[in-house]
């Protein structure tokens, strides 16, 4: 499905109803890492993925994309939609640091978040210049050398000995990223601020997932969010690397579940 934000097509998933869960993918993924998601947390809520601009199926829009745009479009899509609940707000990787930015400008829609292998600090200056290396390497030969590099720190090692499927098909998701949202991305994460500062003020009900052997944002990260947040509570998810909703789907989905029923969300 499509809708016309901020001058140009976003594609997203949506299933179920009631409770509004808008689910918001990483670094160059795209809706596709939501399936076990929107396959099984339907009966919790009403479900929206979107494709951020530049990736899955959203039109290739030139970049740079900063945190607060992504989370302009997001806005966009639930006027679009007609979402008039307050959402809960789950953000992986890079869709953390826009659910973090969605906070900022947009609060009054939230109930919740949920903050998956993500962080609050920003780029480091050695992760900064990273980021410009890593645009000229797509400038110069396209988003295979990224693949290569990531694909295998994305995921626990466990999962890259015994799930060859899943690991095929996240690679299969990045390279269908475009090189405008690859870019757009880079530019956007390079830039981001640091939230480090907000998280006191953040009230709503939070819940911390993090994979027990993220290579990509170290579990240490996560503490750190749970010691600052007033309101959180944090589940570590063992065998599980950067994409926990996709490595441990049951253990993923059930921290969802429980932290919606105990919250009364
Ligand atoms: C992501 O998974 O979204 C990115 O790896 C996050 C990052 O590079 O900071």
């Amino acid at each position: 499905m499509y809708r016309s934000v901020n001058g140009f097509q976003m594609a997203y998933s949506a299933g179920g109803a009631g409770q509004p869960l808008l689910f918001v993918h990483g670094y160059p993924l795209n809706r596709q890492i939501w399936t076990p998601q929107l396959d099984n947390l339907a009966d919790s809520g009403y479900i929206i993925a979107p494709d951020l601009r530049g990736h899955g199926e959203s039109d290739p829009v030139p970049g740079p994309y900063s945190m607060d745009l992504l989370a302009d479009d997001l806005n966009a899509l639930l006027d679009r939609l007609e979402v008039r609940k307050k959402v809960i707000l789950c953000g992986l990787s890079m869709g953390g640091y826009v659910a973090l930015a969605f906070w900022r400008k947009y609060a009054s829609r939230l109930k919740a978040l949920i903050l998956t292998a993500t962080r609050a600090a920003p780029d480091s200056p050695e992760a900064r210049v990273a980021r410009d290396q890593a645009a000229a390497t797509v400038r110069q030969s396209g988003i295979e050398p990224i693949v290569a590099g990531m694909l295998p720190r994305l995921l626990a090692p466990e999962t890259l000995q015994n799930n060859p499927a899943l690991v095929e098909q996240i690679g299969a998701i990045m390279r269908s990223t475009s090189s405008a949202g690859v870019l757009g991305d880079l530019a956007g994460m390079r830039d981001r601020p640091d939230s480090r500062p907000d998280l006191k003020n953040i009230e709503l009900p939070t819940l911390i997932l993090h994979g027990q052997e993220d290579q990509i944002v170290p579990v240490q990260e996560a503490q750190e969010m749970f010691a600052a947040l007033p309101n959180s509570r944090l589940r570590l998810i063992p065998h599980a690397g950067h994409l926990p909703n996709l490595e441990q789907p049951a253990r993923f989905n059930a921290a969802i579940r429980e932290f919606v029923t105990n919250f009364n969300l």
